[in-house]
């Protein structure tokens, strides 16, 4: 599922004449009613001249996107992923963060519809563990990529 903000069907080109490959093009801000085993929330600009572009929906990708993959995977009782950012941190004071360490973040700067947003998605997701029972799992990395136009986008990292 994808709106294609900053994807591109050419990306999946090999899995397009799959039989058991389904594309759907959708906004995850609004609601989505469909039958799947697992779900893997990767749905986010990511970098900061693509989230700072419209951060308002940036922020409602993370936040809203957050609320309406939640409530899906409620309904459905399955596992639920989601790719998290070492910018929850924000300007961290302590090297290298710790999993009790909760950050530094500026709330109202140009970044915060990145950092804020994805930060209000992990208080939804351990919310809905703790409140509903949901098993959730979290990833929080950086990217290396080869290629020095898209290492030139991440450089604000
Ligand atoms: N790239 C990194 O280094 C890095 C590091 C930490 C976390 N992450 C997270 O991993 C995920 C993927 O990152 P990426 O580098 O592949 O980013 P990307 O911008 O290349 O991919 C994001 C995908 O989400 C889609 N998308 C954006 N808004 C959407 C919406 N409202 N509804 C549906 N789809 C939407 C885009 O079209 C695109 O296919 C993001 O959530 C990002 O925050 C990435």
């Amino acid at each position: 599922m994808d709106n294609f903000y900053t994807g591109n069907k050419t990306n999946i080109i090999d899995l397009l004449d799959n039989p058991l490959f389904e594309l759907v093009r959708h906004d995850i801000t609004f609601p989505l009613y469909i039958e799947v085993d697992e779900i893997y929330n990767l749905a986010c600009p990511a970098s900061p001249i693509h989230y700072q572009f419209d951060p308002v929906q940036t922020t409602k990708t993370s936040v809203h996107g957050a609320i309406n993959v939640l409530g899906l995977a409620k309904r459905l009782k399955i596992k639920i992923f989601q790719a998290s950012t070492s910018e929850v941190y924000g300007d961290p004071k302590v090297h290298p963060q710790t999993e009790d360490y909760w950050g530094n973040v500026n709330p109202i700067g140009v970044r915060s519809c990145y950092d804020e947003g994805k930060r209000c998605a992990e208080t939804l997701f351990f919310d809905y563990r703790r409140q509903h029972d949901l098993p959730i799992w979290e990833s929080c990395f950086k990217l290396y990529c080869a290629s020095a136009a898209k290492q030139a986008d991440y450089n604000l990292w």
